[in-house]
C-alpha cells in the first residue's frame, strides 16, 4: 500500500517552496547585513527577525510534508539579487519579493484544488493569510518611505523610520517552537 498521502507533483511544488522560503530568508539576511552597513541598525533588526520567521515557513512545510508521508528534499538555495542602492529600493524589493511568494503560494493552492488534496489545501491557507501581513507590513514601510520622500528621502526622515522599525514589536519565533499545528 502506498502510504504517502500526498501526490508526487504536490510533493514536488512543496519541496520547491520550502527552498523559496529558504530563498526569501536568505534576502532579508542579505538587506539585513546591508541595512547594518549603511547605518540602519533598526531597520536591519527588523529584517534580521524577519529572517527568522521566513526560515520558520521553511520548517513549517518541511514538517508537514513528513507528517503526509512524503520524501523531504533538501536542495541548495539560490544566491539573492544585489544590494539595494537605497532604503526606498530595500522596501521595494521586500515587497517584489513577497508578491512573488505570494503568486507560488496561490499555484499551491490552486493545484491542491484541482487535485482534491483537501489536506495540503487547508495547510496552505495558513501561507494564503500569512502572506497577506507580509505584503501589508512591506506596503506600509514604502508608504511611510513615500511621506518621507522616496528615493530622496535623507537626514531626519530616515533617521526616524529607522528608530521606529528598531522599536518594532518583535513577533518572530525560533523555529523549534513552530509546528504545523502551532505556527
Ligand atoms: Fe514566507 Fe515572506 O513569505
Amino acid at each position: 500500500m502506498d502510504i504517502q498521502r500526498v501526490s508526487n507533483t504536490i510533493q514536488e511544488a512543496l519541496n520547491a517552496q520550502m527552498t523559496r522560503e529558504a530563498h526569501a530568508a536568505q534576502i532579508y539576511l542579505s538587506y539585513a547585513a546591508w541595512a547594518a552597513d549603511n547605518g540602519f541598525d533598526g531597520v536591519a533588526n527588523f529584517l534580521f527577525r524577519h529572517a527568522g520567521e521566513e526560515r520558520n515557513h521553511m520548517m513549517k512545510i518541511l514538517e508537514y510534508v513528513l507528517q503526509r508521508n512524503g520524501k523531504v528534499k533538501v536542495t541548495a538555495i539560490p544566491a539573492p539579487d544585489a544590494d539595494p542602492k537605497n532604503l526606498n529600493d530595500c522596501f521595494e524589493k521586500v515587497l517584489k519579493s513577497e508578491i512573488e511568494n505570494t503568486e507560488e503560494i496561490y499555484k499551491l493552492v490552486s493545484m491542491s484544488m484541482a487535485e482534491k488534496d483537501w489536506a495540503t489545501w487547508n495547510f496552505m491557507q495558513w501561507f494564503v493569510k500569512e502572506q497577506i501581513e507580509e505584503e501589508t507590513l512591506a506596503l506600509n514601510l514604502l508608504a511611510k518611505m513615500k511621506i518621507a520622500g522616496g528615493e530622496n528621502a535623507k537626514g531626519d526622515a530616515l533617521y526616524a523610520i529607522d528608530r521606529d522599525l528598531a522599536n518594532a514589536p518583535d513577533d518572530a519565533r525560533s523555529a523549534e517552537d513552530v509546528t504545523t499545528a502551532d505556527p
